[in-house]
């Protein structure tokens, strides 16, 4: 059972959407609607747009769009049955008691509890016989009391169903503990067996500190792999997770350490850089990157000094980039990672690699350098070009500083150097140029792709006047009346936008609002993406019920005719057709 729509759609009546937004977001007024900084994507100028009118928002710079509910459901990761609660929390309506479909927000709720009763008991067993392997590990890396205390590390013994067992006695039943990944069900014998066994426990935390997964070292460097991370359950995905963004979020300072591994964080704190965090497993991606900036103005990677870190340093650098963090590379001589060097170099040691670290430009030139043999003429030649390069794409005042720098080192003509730069200058304009007009070709055909309605390409005219009969009918629920006898939801071509007309016919014989808040409880929240849109198709269109009638003579038309010409189209023929119409 779901939440009664009466009680959503008086929620919503409610809900001020910029009242509830602007808790997250600084909003500024922009003619009838308010703008700020889109709070899913780094961006400097505002395009995050909320419409106080039809209470919703879209971003111009990344497409995000939605209501209050799935605003919330998506910048505070909750499911809707959570997000309507909070919301209505905020507007002082109690949640009606039962009836409504809560399973999996109860489920998330007892993840959560079973992660941190997990968390205690790999924690407390450091302190029996029984976790003395643990304990001696981590004396070994020498890591103190304090920092074992501070970031609640553990061990998981060398057994099968300790945790189980232990969690079954706290409550927790099978379906729980296998959906929060802490054991795993034997293929063979169908038992459920503990997933992380005889490691040294990391438990990541999100931002509010709640614990979402545990990452595993082994102890013996015998044992495969070398870490063991939780799979994705429902309150954590893999390539989300940031270890200690927790505590280096509130360590006072707006520049973050990048380091490589959580050995590396854990010693970091220990001495004092209580602003270090790590990616679980090595390959950063984009998600993890925008979480990060949220909280980093600037960032220093200190990734290992080995090939894999340098690797894993240039493919951070083209991630990290889109974000707009200023970047610093760290050079860690002295020791194969971080960890390594604190404990045998001390604090300062780091400090003064951190003093000397290269920005993004001085990093990259520097790698220019190691390409070639600077002795040759034919060397000397080939790198200076290509520093050229790299001084062609950057500001004014960076370009002047470099260039006079590689002049002196070089012993070269400044003048002779600046206009070797001019000349690839005009050349890095030109791509710059073709890459941002491919880059708004490729927007334009996207905007005709629709990932929650996969059909759609390929029925491009019954898709467009599918979503013009919704948009249409949205607008103006005493339509449906009208046309009713004139086709059913089964005429749909795209099976997206037939759940959509469902819905909607359902909410208008039903007496409801037809606002996209209506939507969230049988739609994702991405899906309510593209129900936005849809619905803000009706400010371009006519809005009678003529034009309905003949959405529904092209659906009917196109739902009876062979698609195959369509199917053969390329983009740009896609796009001759849309605009025709
Ligand atoms: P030490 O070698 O004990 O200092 O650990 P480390 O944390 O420095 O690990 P390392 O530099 O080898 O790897 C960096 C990070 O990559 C680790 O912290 C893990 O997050 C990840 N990683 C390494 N090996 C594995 C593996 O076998 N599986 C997974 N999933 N992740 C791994
Ligand atoms: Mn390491």
């Amino acid at each position: 059972m779901a939440i009664p729509r009466d009680f959503v759609q008086d929620l919503c009546g409610r809900i001020d959407i910029e009242d509830v937004i602007s808790s997250y977001v600084d909003l500024k007024r922009a003619g009838r609607n308010v703008k700020g900084l889109c709070p899913f994507h780094n961006e400097k100028t505002p395009s995050f747009t909320v419409f106080p009118d039809t209470k919703s928002f879209y971003c111009f710079g990344c497409n995000a769009s939605g209501d209050a509910i799935s605003f919330i459901m998506r910048i505070e990761n909750l499911a809707y049955v959570e997000a309507v609660k909070l919301l209505a929390d905020r507007v002082g309506m109690a949640m009606p008691d039962e009836g409504y479909d809560d399973s999996l927000a109860k489920l998330r709720v007892r993840i959560l509890n079973a992660n941190r009763d997990a968390a205690r008991f790999y924690y407390s067993l450091l302190r029996e016989e029984k976790g003395r392997p643990g304990l001696e590990y981590y004396r070994k890396r020498r890591l103190s009391d304090e920092i074992i205390t501070h970031f609640g590390l553990g061990y998981a013994p060398d057994e099968w169903q300790a945790l189980y067992n232990h969690l079954r006695s706290l409550g927790y039943n099978d379906n729980e503990l296998l959906q929060a990944n802490l054991v795993r069900k034997s293929q063979k014998t169908g038992r459920l067996y503990d997933n992380f066994r005889n490691r040294v426990m990391f438990p990541i935390m999100d931002y509010r500190g709640n614990v979402i997964a545990f990452s595993g070292r082994r102890i013996n460097e015998e044992d495969n792999p070398k870490y063991v991370n939780t799979a994705d359950t429902p309150v954590f995905k893999k390539g989300d997770g940031v270890f200690a963004l927790n505590f280096a979020k509130n360590s006072g300072t707006k520049q973050l350490i990048l380091a490589e591994g959580q050995m590396d964080v854990i010693a970091f704190h220990e001495f004092g850089f209580t602003n270090a965090i790590a990616t679980l497993g090595t390959a950063l991606t984009k998600e993890q990157a925008n979480l990060i900036s949220r909280y980093a103005d600037e960032l220093l990677i200190c990734y290992d000094n080995d090939e894999a870190g340098r690797k894993a340093t240039a493919r951070a650098l083209q991630i990290l980039g889109e974000t707009g963090m200023k970047l610093k590379v760290v050079n860690m001589e002295g020791g194969k990672d971080a960890d390594e060097i604190l404990r045998t170099h001390g604090k300062e040691k780091v400090n003064s690699l951190i003093k000397g670290s290269e920005n993004e430009i001085e990093y990259r030139i520097g790698k220019e350098l190691e390409r070639y043999n600077v002795l040759t003429d034919d060397g000397k030649l080939k790198f200076l070009s290509a520093a050229a390069q790299i001084l062609a794409e950057c500001t004014p005042m960076e370009r002047e500083i470099y260039s006079q720098k590689l002049a002196n080192e070089f012993n070269i003509s400044k003048d002779a150097f600046d206009s070797q730069i001019k000349s690839v200058e005009y050349q890095v304009r030109k791509r710059k140029r073709e890459e941002k007009a491919r880059a708004e070709t490729r927007r334009m055909t996207d905007s005709f792709s629709d990932e929650n309605n996969p059909e759609r390409t390929r029925n491009l005219r019954a898709a467009k006047a599918e979503e013009t009969l919704i948009a249409s009918l949205m607008r103006n629920p005493d339509f449906l009346a009208k046309i009713k006898d004139k086709f059913t939801p089964e005429d749909f071509v795209t099976e997206f936008n037939k759940r959509v007309i469902k819905e909607l016919i359902g909410l208008i014989e039903g007496g409801y609002s037809t606002s996209v808040s209506m939507f969230n409880e049988g739609f994702t929240s991405k899906e309510i993406n593209s129900i936005v849109r849809i619905s803000r198709l009706s400010e371009m269109t006519a809005n009678t019920v003529r034009e309905c009638e003949d959405c529904i003579a092209v659906i009917k038309d196109e739902k009876t005719k062979n698609h195959n010409d369509i199917e053969n189209m390329n983009d740009e023929e896609f796009l001759r057709l849309f605009k025709k119409k």
